[in-house]
């Protein structure tokens, strides 16, 4: 079965080809970072012109790298929400026509579940239930997810997110954008002990995660005398180091009290090496099994959406063409 799954969420635009759920025949994303890089974030208005500029080509390489044609495809997949509405739009009309026009089924995608189930594109699943930690430009969540299409918030950021973090403070050190590639490289060279930044919300078990306060911290310390006696290998490396501590623990935290050992780590930010070297050395100890989504299938992709799609199609299920965009779609609390 060849699904052909769309990601026009946020600033990439992304489609490829899927066979059965399991195997990404192409995986093409466009990447819109020269333009928002002048403007060190991404301007709304801007990410939807160019998605209209590149849907197209994307979804031609898409399909001629699988070396299919329209005619191979068994339905087509795309992001609904959440997102830059302008954005989503883009992927979700291209999705829709193509369905209409090859009278293909047709599948709106939640791009969090694409997230953390782009781990299903490699050679380790993960069994059901599993906890998720997706971690991203616009999402500091961790889910448990107990079947396709059925999870629960477990706890969420309150402010800004961890990958949001890493782009503001990229922009205020003048590093461009996306701010997490340049503090990942730079911080490498660093020591992460030399200035102590707070980690918030590390109190009493508590689910839900706190960003904003540790960026004011690294705003005051720019703005300090001693700003001019630290190298920016140490700054962000211990920038880096308050995030990777806080996500890491909260993390390992809610596997051992929901009792669920299988935990999956996505989003662009779990692309890290940081966070991947303390994710698996501290997993191992805390008896977690863990799923590290390979760098690729961590940024935004259309393989994952591709992924997700396939099982709703095997499912039966099939999405109308009048669905809309929806920028914020709200996951239930786990009950209880
Ligand atoms: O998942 P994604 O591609 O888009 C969203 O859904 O937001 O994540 C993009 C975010 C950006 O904030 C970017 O700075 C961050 O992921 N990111 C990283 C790394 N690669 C991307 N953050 C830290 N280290 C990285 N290596
Ligand atoms: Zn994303």
């Amino acid at each position: 079965m060849l699904v052909l799954g769309i990601d026009t969420s946020c600033d990439d635009t992304a489609a490829a080809v899927v066979k059965d759920g399991r195997i990404i025949l192409s995986n093409v994303i466009s990447s819109q970072d020269e333009v928002h890089q002048r403007y060190g974030g991404i301007v709304p208005e801007l990410a939807s012109r160019r998605h209209m500029e590149s849907i197209t080509p994307v979804i031609k390489a898409a399909l001629g790298q699988a070396g299919i044609t329209l005619d191979d495809l068994a339905g087509v997949a795309t992001t609904y929400g959440p997102g830059l509405t302008g954005s989503l739009l883009i992927g979700l009309m291209a999705a829709k026509s193509l369905a209409y026009a090859r009278n293909l089924p047709f599948i709106g995608v939640n791009h969090l579940e694409g997230h953390f189930s782009a781990q299903f594109l490699t050679a380790d699943p993960p069994d059901y239930p599993y906890l998720a930690l997706v971690v991203s430009g616009g999402h500091t969540s961790i889910f448990l997810v107990e079947a396709p299409g059925r999870f629960f918030l477990y706890g969420q950021t309150r402010d800004d997110a961890a990958g949001e973090a890493f782009d503001k403070v990229a922009k205020l050190l003048g590093l461009g954008y996306p701010g997490g590639v340049a503090i990942d490289r730079l911080a490498e060279r660093g020591n992460p002990q030399a200035i102590r930044f707070p980690r918030s919300l590390m109190d009493g078990n508590n689910p839900d995660f706190s960003f904003s306060g540790l960026k004011t911290s690294v705003v005051r310390f720019v703005g300090s005398p001693e700003f001019k006696d630290v190298a920016l290998e140490d700054l962000t490396a211990s920038f880096q180091e308050a995030v990777v501590d806080v996500l890491v623990a909260k993390t390992l935290t809610a596997a051992q009290l929901t009792k669920v050992n299988r935990v999956v780590i996505s989003g662009g930010v779990a692309a890290n090496r940081c966070l991947r070297a303390r994710f698996q050395d501290q997993a191992n100890r805390c008896g977690v099994r863990l799923y590290l989504s390979p760098p690729i299938l961590c940024t935004d992709n259309g393989a994952m959406i591709a992924a997700v799609g396939t099982v709703y199609l095997q499912a039966g299920c099939r999405h109308d063409l009048t669905m809309d965009a929806v920028s914020r779609i709200p996951t239930p609390r786990i009950p209880g």
